[in-house]
């Protein structure tokens, strides 16, 4: 019998600033979910190189052409940002064994919260399973190349903010 049942999924991060490995990320879920709300935390705590606002952007822009694809910024819990969004899946990303432990004590923890919530977790294209925003960010203020790592627009941003010769 087929599956007709509409699922939205919501897929959460601090994204400062979005990669190529979330973007593949993104172009997956949004195969596989009906709907998918991308949710940027504001996270203070990680003190972010890129203000909520050009988070939003950023994401927006490189996001602009899958129409099932809608970018929102949350605060507080992850789970009652799902619930308010009508999402029934929170998808995450994991690229090594690394990420696994953390990433079950959030899937877990989040299930305490709110038992109908699912985690899905995907693996993203083999080349970005090293790619994170913490290393994207150092590489490039030291002077690295990071072109081929994040999508041209965010480079441009990240050039205008912090030019690095
Ligand atoms: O990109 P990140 O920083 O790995 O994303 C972490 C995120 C945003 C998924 C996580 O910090 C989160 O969900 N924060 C919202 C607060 C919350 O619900 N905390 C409890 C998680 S079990």
């Amino acid at each position: 019998m087929a599956n007709t049942q509409f699922t939205r999924a919501i897929f959460p991060g601090t994204f400062d600033p979005i990669t190529n490995g979330h973007l593949d990320l993104i172009e997956r879920g949004a195969r596989i979910f009906d709907e998918l709300v991308v949710a940027v935390l504001r996270n203070p705590d990680k003190n972010p190189l890129f203000s909520l606002k050009e988070r939003l952007e950023m994401l927006r822009e490189v996001t602009a052409q899958h129409p099932n694809v809608s970018v929102e910024a949350f605060d507080g819990l992850l789970v009652d940002f799902a619930k308010q969004t009508g999402s029934t899946a929170i998808l995450r990303g994991i690229r090594a064994i690394s990420d696994y432990e953390y990433e079950m004590q959030m899937a877990m923890m989040n299930r305490r919260l709110a038992p109908d919530v699912e985690t899905v977790f995907l693996l993203p294209a083999l080349n970005y399973t090293f790619v994170s925003s913490r290393l994207l960010k150092e590489i490039y203020l030291l002077g690295g190349k990071i072109e081929d790592l994040v999508p041209a627009a965010v480079f441009d941003r990240l050039q205008a903010k912090v030019p690095v010769p």
